[in-house]
This record gives C-alpha cells, sequence and structure tokens, in this order.
C-alpha cells in the first residue's frame, strides 16, 4: 500500500528516522537553552539548577513535549512530509534561528523589541500556510515556556512581559502569516511588518496599564520597542529567506519570481541557443498558469515548471524541430538514434536543473513531463523502414507525473505542439486537439501516479481551449492599399509595380 506516494514500509522507515532527527534537535535546542541560562548569570547560574531545581526540570519537560506535539501533528497531518528527515531539520532550523533571534533582541535590546513573528515569516515562506499557522501557535508557547522557566527575566518588573509573551508570539505571527500570505514581493512581506504592529502594540499597552501610573516614559517606550521588533521581523525573515531557500533548495513565492525572470542564466541560455524551445515554453507557462488558477493550484510553480521543462534540449538543440531551419539531422541517423535523442531530454533536464541547484520539484517536472508517452513520429518511421520496432525503445522513459502540477504541464505541452502544428486553427478544432492530448494520456495510464481528478481534467481541457483559442485567434486581413506621401490610398500592387520601375 501506498501513502502520499510512499511505500508504508518506506513510510515507517521514515517516520522512525524523523523521530530520531527530532531527538537531536531536541537536545539541541536544549543546549541553546542552557547557553542562555548560563550567560543569563555569568557569575551564579549554577544556582539556577541547584536552589530552584523545579524550574530547569519544568522547563526541560515542557519542551520536549512541545517537540512531541509537532512530531505528531506532521506524523497526521502530513506523514509525506514527516518522512523526509531534511523537512524536519529545516522545520527545526526555522525554529532555533527564531528562538535565538528573539533571545538576543530580547536580552540585548528590549524585552518588547523582540522580533516575535520571523518564524511566522519563515514558516510560511518555506512550509505554508497550513503549518505556519500550527507551528506558530507552538513557537508561541514555546517562548512563553523559555521566559517562564529560564533565568531570562528574573526581576519582578517584567511579569508582566513574560505573561504577555504568549499573546504576543500568538498575535504577531497569526497576523504576520494571514497579512503576508498574498505578499508576493519582498517589499510586500515589509509592509506587512508594520502592519502586524498594529495589533501587538496594542496587547503591550494594555499589558502595561499600571505602569501608566509611575512611568510613561518606560509605557510609551515599550510600545516603540514592540513597533522596531514587528519591522525587524520582517527585515530578518527577508535577510534569512534566501539562506533557507538555497540551504534546503527550496521554493517560496521570491524564489519562483526570480526564476521566471528574464535574467534567469538557464534561461538566458535557453534563449540563445534553443530560441524556438524558448517560445514553445512561453506559451506553455502562459497555458499551464490558466490551467493552475483554474484547479486551484500553485499557479507561480506552473509557470516556473513551464519555462524550464523543456531545458533538457540544450544539449542538442539543433536536433528538435522548433529549433530547426532547413537541416533535419534526423535525415541522416536511424529512427532508433533519433528516439534515443529526442527522449533523453527528460533525463538531461532533471540533470541539468539539478546541477544549478533549482528546486527539485521543478526538476521532477522537467523528468516527468512526457511520462511513458511513445515517440510516435519515429516509431512510425522505424515500422516503414524495417517492417517492425519495438515500443519500448521508442518511448520515454518515465517517471509518470506525480503531481497535479505535473500533469498540467504534460497536457499543456501537447496540446501546445499539437496546436501549434495544425494547420486549421478553429476553436472547434483546437477543443478537439485538446480532447485527443487528455484521452490518449489517461489511456495509455499517464495519471496514475497523481491525483488529478476527472473534473479537474475537464476544467483544464476547457482552460486550454479558451487560451489557445486566443493565442491563435483568427486575425483579420488587412486591406491591399498603402498610402503615399499625398496620404492618397493606393492599391498595394500598384504601388509595388511603380517602385519597382
Ligand atoms: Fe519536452
Ligand atoms: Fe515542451
Amino acid at each position: 500500500m501506498k501513502i502520499a506516494g510512499i511505500p508504508a514500509g518506506e513510510r515507517k522507515n521514515g517516520l522512525i528516522r524523523s523521530a530520531l532527527v527530532f531527538g537531536a534537535c531536541y537536545l539541541v535546542m536544549l543546549a541553546f537553552l542552557f547557553i542562555a541560562v548560563v550567560i543569563n548569570d555569568v557569575s551564579s547560574w549554577t544556582v539556577y539548577f541547584t536552589e530552584n531545581f523545579s524550574e530547569p526540570l519544568s522547563l526541560i519537560v515542557s519542551v520536549f513535549l512541545l517537540f512531541c506535539v509537532i512530531y505528531f501533528y506532521f506524523m497526521f497531518d502530513d506523514p509525506a512530509f514527516l518522512v523526509k528527515a531534511g523537512n524536519v531539520v529545516l522545520t527545526f532550523c526555522i525554529l532555533l534561528v527564531s528562538v535565538v533571534l528573539c533571545y538576543l533582541f530580547g536580552r540585548f535590546v528590549h524585552i518588547y523589541a523582540r522580533p516575535l513573528a520571523v518564524f511566522a515569516f519563515l514558516a510560511l515562506f518555506l512550509l505554508g500556510r497550513r503549518h505556519a499557522l500550527f507551528l506558530n501557535f507552538v513557537f508561541s508557547f514555546l517562548m512563553f515556556v523559555i521566559d517562564l522557566f529560564t533565568n531570562t527575566f528574573p526581576t519582578s518588573e517584567l511579569n508582566n512581559a513574560i505573561y504577555s509573551s504568549f499573546m504576543l508570539s500568538f498575535i504577531s505571527g497569526t497576523f504576520a502569516v494571514f497579512l503576508s500570505s498574498s505578499a508576493k514581493t519582498r517589499g510586500g512581506l515589509l509592509l506587512s511588518g508594520v502592519f502586524i504592529a498594529v495589533p501587538t502594540v496594542i496587547v503591550v499597552l494594555l499589558f502595561n496599564i499600571p505602569e501608566l501610573t509611575y512611568n510613561w516614559i518606560d509605557y510609551v517606550s515599550a510600545a516603540g520597542f514592540r513597533m522596531f521588533g514587528c519591522v525587524v521581523a520582517a527585515v530578518l525573515a527577508l535577510s534569512i529567506l534566501p539562506v533557507f531557500e538555497w540551504g534546503f533548495n527550496k521554493l517560496t513565492v521570491f524564489r519562483l519570481r526570480e526564476l521566471t525572470s528574464t535574467n534567469a542564466a538557464l534561461l538566458v541560455h535557453l534563449k540563445k541557443e534553443a530560441p524556438g524551445t524558448f517560445n514553445h515554453s512561453l506559451i506553455v507557462a502562459q497555458l499551464a498558469e490558466s490551467c493552475a488558477v483554474a484547479i486551484g493550484e500553485n499557479s507561480e510553480l506552473a509557470r516556473a515548471a513551464a519555462y524550464y521543462h523543456d531545458v533538457g534540449k540544450l544539449k542538442q538543440p539543433e536536433c528538435f524541430t522548433e529549433n530547426q531551419t532547413d537541416y533535419n539531422v534526423h535525415d541522416e541517423i536511424t529512427p532508433e538514434l533519433s528516439a534515443d535523442i529526442i527522449r533523453s531530454h527528460t533525463k538531461d533536464g532533471y540533470e541539468l536543473l539539478m546541477a544549478n541547484r533549482l528546486p527539485k520539484e521543478i526538476a521532477d517536472i522537467a523528468r516527468e513531463h512526457h511520462g511513458t508517452l511513445p515517440i510516435k513520429y519515429f516509431y512510425d518511421k522505424a515500422v516503414r523502414y524495417s517492417g517492425d520496432a519495438d515500443i519500448k525503445d521508442f518511448s520515454y522513459l518515465g517517471p509518470l507525473p506525480h503531481s497535479r502540477i505535473s500533469a498540467i504541464i504534460m497536457i499543456s505541452d501537447a496540446a501546445e505542439a499539437a496546436t501549434r502544428a495544425s494547420a486549421d486553427r478553429s476553436p472547434e478544432r483546437v477543443e478537439r486537439i485538446c480532447r485527443d492530448v487528455i484521452e490518449e494520456r489517461m489511456d495509455l495510464g499517464q495519471f496514475e501516479e497523481c491525483d488529478v481528478t476527472m473534473k479537474e481534467l475537464s476544467v483544464i481541457k476547457q482552460t486550454l481551449v479558451e487560451v489557445l483559442s486566443g493565442v491563435h485567434h483568427h486575425r483579420v486581413q488587412y486591406p491591399a492599399i498603402r498610402f503615399n506621401r499625398d496620404r492618397q490610398a493606393v492599391p498595394k500592387e500598384e504601388e509595388d509595380e511603380s517602385r519597382s520601375h
């Protein structure tokens, strides 16, 4: 049995491995908390462990239980995420970096200057909104537990700050997730840092009303530091995100934007070396983006995946029709060799993308976008030449599409190529082409490993017809006249004739 595309045995091993990684991460977190306790009271930190033993014990047990909560959440909600140890390490790194930054700002700037929303920002863009919301809840408890059971804030004056830490972390993080989830630019993320300051400053002012009566300067400065903490959270998230994107090869909306910029290195190379493939990819991107929007998928990822789906053709661009002019290399080689060159562009694309450290999601789609489909043209050529041919030698090597976006790219790619090759591009003909493309792939079992539904395939087909009909719409015939210098209309043939004399 397979769960989320992972065989049962592999899933069990993955969960055990992740539990061990969680254990190691827990020990690292305890080590950091120990260092923090020592720094807080360098001369007599041993007192913390000897005189009031219940506090360190409460801290150790509470942090352990919170780590268990995170593990169980992923185990039941997203086991496919959990079985990859890299995801566990990423989640822990976001947690640790956020705790360390909050500690440093709280200890050396001001308790209210802590960038509490940095965790929510990082989790949102690296793990997604659903996980970010839950993890921010756990992070808020973690901050509260750390404040309560360490010697970070021993003075009684700061009790309000300690007890407001859960509220502040929760409010800052939740607002950060909702306000920045539609941010498509780094500027948008920065702006949401300013907006989340409003609710958290209100919390600070409410929790410190007693202070207003005897020290209004501290009261106002607490609000000022809180505002500073929110903006700093956004700035820090912006600075740290590229490190995580690169270190864990993770996709964020910002990275997708950069990858689809016309200045992206591989796209510049594709435009120069294989202009036909580049233009084809642009249209596939337009189709795939519309289809992704229509079925509620990640349209940014669909667009990026379409841009890069054929980069494997860069190895031998002249072997692909869209880059050829008069000379066709396939006229001089056997159909078997031709098919071999054509089908290797999926594997070559995957290797090129991985070598250039592009996100694995995009590389996987490049490898899957022809599934195990036959290369009909060269199979037919081989049969005509030798009377017989093994279809296996004329089929792509797979794997089959594993995601709905991968299925979208497979269909959009074929629909674009078939429409371009057709002399008749009327809406009726385009509709027929798109239907044939989808039905042929269903008959050949190309969607068996992805969770695309019949209803979604129908929506994809309808979207493709609409967009392709727009791309290849019928153009009005221009009248055959020109205007001379006196701005008088002259029939085109007549004017051409007069110019030739
Ligand atoms: Fe391709
Ligand atoms: Fe293609």
